[in-house]
């Protein structure tokens, strides 16, 4: 055992339980469907997203990007892009002010957050297709996007590493994936499979896909003098985009600024910093003037990453009733030169079935393209599309019901680390959503419905994410008046984040929601961590919890400086929060109003702030939200196209902090792998390095006519060990939905497809 993992025992040995939150079970206001707060102003145009901030003297910024994979600038020619009309710089390695390396986002903990440590513009070197190679400022955005057309490059042109298949033969084994031990070994795999009466052996591929939030990535940066900066910037991560910059730029912390309060979507993509962050702020140092920086859509494709490519092996063994003896789940994923991230896609084996002979380990190749990163629930999303076909394949070979496969495969710990589970209702999960779905009428004979040219079929998969907590910190002003300040840097790109914090802080300080007032989006606020791997909801949940302790502390301490007080003696313990102050709970007659023990003490306000601690508790448990994914597919018999007719999600996750933004959630969840199942996949030649779609009319996401009623179910029951009860929800829609996809399409068809995206030509 290693000292690494000796000291984690011991901290978790000792680490105490949290109560359990009596929270968890309030429903004054935690619970309801409350419409979201920021709502009403995006509807009416008065929430301003980053590149629509009216500053004076403010000029636009276009990046002209490199056509070659890997190799060298020999020459830049930018006379006629200076010459352009409107022209203000045009910024290249050859006069670009030097910045500091990009510091690369790690899962350590840290605030680094680039999503490529390639500085460029500081260098004449090429290390991917895309990789801007200069910035043009002009008065508009019309004249910085002509003049940049008139920048010609010439290369020295290297040998470059595009195919991911060639890549595949010299793959490393990294030894950690997201901090877990990348391999787990349990018993002996590939004998247990040799051995076993029914098998399944297969491959299954996931191609690159890119995400494509409505608001484009966009940067706006304003000096104030050499020293003070400020970013407005779409992104999931202000903190990190702060500490990031005042890095790269040789800036106190303090004396950088970076708000977000409003983001057009995210969904992984802006969960790091992207070059083109970095070079909106550099421009706006060589012009002087404020510059923004908006990325087209194809510059999105260009210059941000996406998700990487990914071939996996799963091989499952049973015996005739249908318990797993053995599981295995390998495979390879792609990163770039330029970062190291190996999609986690064996996390749900991890954690999902029970078996004594389990094999996950996973591989990761280098290629020169941009870099990969997280994009909604990475390695769940597309690990699940493999693990979930296999099990189908599995429950046909072994004549059971696919439902009842995995219900027959429930562990009572978890299988990989062996600890317990804080929370898990699979088997409820998946009987909610079989009833809701009618999945007894099914039949269990592929290719037995059919409506004129449509052949029909329903397909079933689990859904897994993990929940995930970090820590983060929160401030709450009580005011005299009795309302209420609730401060956090936290991240509303949409999905509710500001709805539930002020609903969560209203139930938690006793007062109704208007008065409470929260604010985010801030890096000046303190600081939460990137809106991302679904953690933001329970984390600054948490440091609003324990800030909340604190004021009343502070509140109590206060009263009793009169004796008088009804309060004086009462402890924490001894109170709570309701109608706008502290009330005994043995005489809930008895307390004041936070007004009236402000009043006395002569303050204006009073307040607290708490960071919170390490997730010990994810050490000490096994924590995860599941659901079953169900859904019906027609395939036409004739063009092969596939559509879907129904779907029903049923989710344990956790308490459900507003049903309406939750239910939200997970219908983007849930289209977002409709898409992933049957029209996205980023074009990718190889022979170049480009990717050949970088735009909504070529790279297919789901429209509305291609998306079916969605019905979304929650169990709604508390985890005893997170504030709130309640877990993240971002992420786990997604998962499961593919496989759910291919299993119905199979159900249908009789055609096993296991390599996404599922298009016509596969069926025909
Ligand atoms: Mo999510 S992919 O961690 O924003």
């Amino acid at each position: 055992m290693s000292i690494l993992s000796k000291v984690t025992e011991a901290i978790v040995k000792f680490a105490p339980d949290r109560d359990r939150d009596e929270l968890s079970e309030a429903d004054r206001i935690v619970g309801k469907p409350i419409d979201r707060l920021d709502g009403v102003d995006k509807v009416t145009g008065h929430a301003p997203f980053s590149a629509e901030y009216p500053l004076e003297h403010l000029t636009h910024a276009c990046l002209a990007y490199s056509t070659i994979a890997k190799g060298s600038i020999k020459s830049i020619d930018i006379k006629a892009a200076q010459n352009a009309p409107g022209v203000i710089a045009v910024i290249t390695h050859e006069n670009a002010p030097k910045m500091k390396d990009p510091p690369l986002f790690s899962p350590n903990g840290s605030t680094d957050a680039a999503g490529s440590k390639a500085n460029v513009l500081n260098t004449d070197e090429i290390s991917w297709n895309g990789q801007p190679l200069a910035v043009v400022v002009a008065e508009t955005l019309e004249r910085a996007e002509h003049a940049t057309s008139l920048i010609r490059v010439a290369y020295r042109q290297e040998s470059a590493e595009t195919s991911f298949d060639k890549a595949k033969a010299h793959a490393v084994k990294p030894p950690e994936i997201m901090r877990e031990p990348n391999e787990v070994a349990h018993g002996n795999a590939e004998s247990a499979l040799a051995a076993a009466e029914f098998k399944i052996d297969q491959f299954y591929q996931t191609p690159r896909y890119n995400h494509n939030a409505i608001e484009l990535h966009a940067t706006t940066a304003v000096w104030n003098g050499d020293k003070k900066l400020t970013v407005y910037d779409a992104s999931q991560y202000v903190i990190g985009v702060r500490d990031s910059l005042a890095k790269m730029f040789s800036l106190d912390k303090k004396d950088v600024r970076v708000l977000s309060p409003f983001v057009g979507g995210g969904f992984g993509g802006k969960g790091s910093m992207w070059p083109h962050v970095q070079l909106c702020v550099l421009a706006a140092k060589v012009v002087k003037r404020p510059v923004r920086l908006m990325l087209s859509r194809e510059g999105t494709f260009r210059a941000v990453g996406g998700r990487t490519p990914s071939d996996q092996r799963v091989a499952l063994a049973a015996g005739k009733d249908g318990k797993l003896t053995a599981l295995i789940h390998t495979g390879v994923t792609a990163t770039s030169n330029n970062n190291d991230f190996a999609e986690q896609f064996s996390f749900p084996a991890r954690h999902l079935y029970s078996t004594e002979n389990l094999f996950i380990s996973q591989t990761v190749t280098h290629l020169d393209t941009v870099a990969n990163t997280f994009m909604r629930a990475p390695g769940e999303s597309i690990g699940t599309f493999a693990l979930e076909s296999a099990l189908d394949e599995l429950a046909y070979k072994l004549d059971i019901d696919p439902v009842e496969l995995r219900l027959r495969n429930d562990p009572e710990t978890d299988p990989a680390k062996g600890t317990e589970f804080s929370s898990r209702h699979f088997k409820e999960a998946y009987q909610l959503g079989a009833e809701k779905f009618g999945w007894q009428n099914r039949s269990p004979k592929v290719r037995a419905t059919r409506d004129g040219h449509w052949w029909i079929g329903q397909g079933v998969a689990t859904a897994f994410y993990p929940a995930y907590r970090l820590p983060a910190a929160a401030r709450i002003r009580m005011n005299a008046d009795g309302t209420a300040l609730v401060q956090s840097s936290v991240q509303e790109m949409g999905m509710g984040t500001a709805t539930a914090q002020t609903q969560h802080a209203a139930e938690r300080l006793g007062l109704s929601m208007s008065a409470v007032r929260f604010e985010y989006g801030d890096s000046d606020l303190p600081q939460a961590p990137v809106a991302g791997g679904s953690n933001q909801t329970v984390s600054v949940a948490l440091a609003i919890q324990q800030a909340t302790g604190k004021l009343f502390n502070e509140l109590l301490t206060l009263a009793k400086q009169d004796p008088k007080s009804p309060l004086a003696g009462a402890h924490l313990d001894d109170v709570r929060a309701i109608n706008g102050g502290l009330f005994r709970r043995d005489k809930p007659d008895i307390g004041e109003t936070y007004a009236a023990i402000l009043a006395r003490s002569q303050k204006s306000f009073i307040e607290a702030e708490v960071e919170t601690g390490m997730p010990f508790e994810s050490m000490k448990y096994s924590m995860g939200s599941y659901g079953a994914q169900f859904c019906e597919a027609r395939v036409n018999e004739q063009t092969g196209e596939v559509r879907i007719a129904r779907w029903v999600g049923s989710f344990d996750t956790g308490r459900i902090l507003n049903p309406k933004t939750a239910r939200s959630q997970f219908y983007g969840g849930i289209i977002m792998g409709i898409g992933m199942a049957l029209t996205e996949e980023t074009l990718f030649d190889e022979r170049t390095g480009k990717i050949m779609n970088p735009s909504l009319a070529e790279y297919h996401v789901p429209v509305n006519a291609d998306v079916p009623r969605i019905e979304a179910y929650f169990l709604d029951i508390p985890d005893p060990h997170t504030p709130l009860g309640a877990h993240g929800i971002g992420e786990i829609g997604i998962t499961g939905a593919a496989a759910a996809i291919a299993n119905a399409v199979y159900h249908a068809t009789g055609k096993r497809i296991r390599n996404l995206p599922i298009t016509l030509d596969k069926l025909l």
